[in-house]
């Protein structure tokens, strides 16, 4: 283990009264430690505790694409806060995607027209029904379309996830179990990463007039990131609209071990003061799309 203390995901329920101690909280991320929770179609890998880290020197060619997330391996989960016209809940950042960056911060994209799906949907459906609802919640798209919006995301970014190829998958797996582990996996960091709490912990709140220092964000988010920086994005008025948390991970997708990163993290395009304005539910401007 890389840190002294580890904080188990499901521990993280978070409470915004909670006394902190002084400097950030190292986290590592354990999704699936439950059996049942954990990727049971996929292919077996050696634990992940005697997997290298993903982007690691330690990674050789005897590694497999399977059980070594590879060349993506800097996994990153991209939130958004669409506030005029808001989406999602009002106190909640809604789900952008999981994408697999390379090391360096490049990034592959739409890798196998094999793996495209157009009925997400229906493979939800089948697969993870319980998701459904969180994902028509937590994972809309600006324009409505929240299906061609989970089709662009598994098929741009999901496609070029090494450890969720269908060679993968143990034989007699539905041919779409990974866009189901894309999707199970992107909800369950979601669910960890409340940025709308971890900002309202150092009290930084929606606000129509107020701005807030930009170091004050990001020093917010860092503290709830193991002390890793946590990648912000404005719009052209300076207003608050994305968030990416970054992640090293030991394991396949679905069944890793997430540790916060921060080297390879793009610089801010957000002012000194930065707005964090409410959501609008019943604005007049039209949707901008994804
Ligand atoms: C999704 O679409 C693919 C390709 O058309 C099809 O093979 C598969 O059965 C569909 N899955 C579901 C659950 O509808
Ligand atoms: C899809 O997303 C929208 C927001 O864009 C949401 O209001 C809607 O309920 C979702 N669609 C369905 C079919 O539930
Ligand atoms: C929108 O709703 C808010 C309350 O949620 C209200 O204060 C505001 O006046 C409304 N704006 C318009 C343009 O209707």
């Amino acid at each position: 283990m890389k840190f002294s203390s580890v904080l188990v995901a499901f521990l993280a329920s978070f409470v915004v009264a909670e006394e902190q101690p002084a400097c950030g909280v190292p986290i590592v991320y354990r999704l699936f430690t439950q059996p049942e929770l954990s990727a049971p179609l996929h292919k077996d890998c050696p634990a992940n505790a005697d997997l290298p880290l993903s982007c690691s020197k330690e990674i050789t060619d005897k590694d497999s694409l399977c059980c070594v997330q590879q060349p993506g391996g800097l996994v990153l989960l991209a939130q958004f806060w669409d506030y005029d016209p808001g989406f999602g809940p009002e106190d909640a950042f809604t789900l952008h995607g999981l994408w697999p960056d390379n090391c360096d911060g490049t990034y592959q994209q739409y890798c196998d027209k094999e793996q495209e799906v157009s009925n997400v949907t229906d493979i939800i459906k089948k697969l993870e029904p319980s998701l459904l609802d969180y994902m028509n919640e937590h994972w809309v798209s600006d324009d409505g379309d929240n299906e061609s919006f989970w089709e662009h995301e598994w098929n741009k970014h999901g496609t070029c996830m090494s450890t969720l190829n269908p060679s993968c998958y143990k034989e007699g797996t539905d041919k779409h179990q990974n866009v189901a582990d894309y999707a199970r996996t992107a909800i369950a960091l979601q669910k960890e990463l409340n940025t709308f709490g971890f900002l309202g912990s150092k009290g930084i709140w929606p606000s129509d007039d107020k701005t807030y220092p930009k170091q004050d964000i990001e020093a917010a988010l860092k503290y709830h990131h193991s002390n890793s920086k946590v990648h912000i994005a404005c719009d052209k008025s300076g207003a608050l609209n994305e968030v990416w948390y970054y992640f090293h991970i030991q394991g396949a997708i679905p069944s890793a071990e997430y540790t916060p990163v921060d080297d390879t993290i793009p610089k801010n395009n957000c002012p000194d003061q930065v707005k964090y304005l409410p959501k609008k539910f019943n604005s007049t401007k039209p949707a901008t799309g994804y």
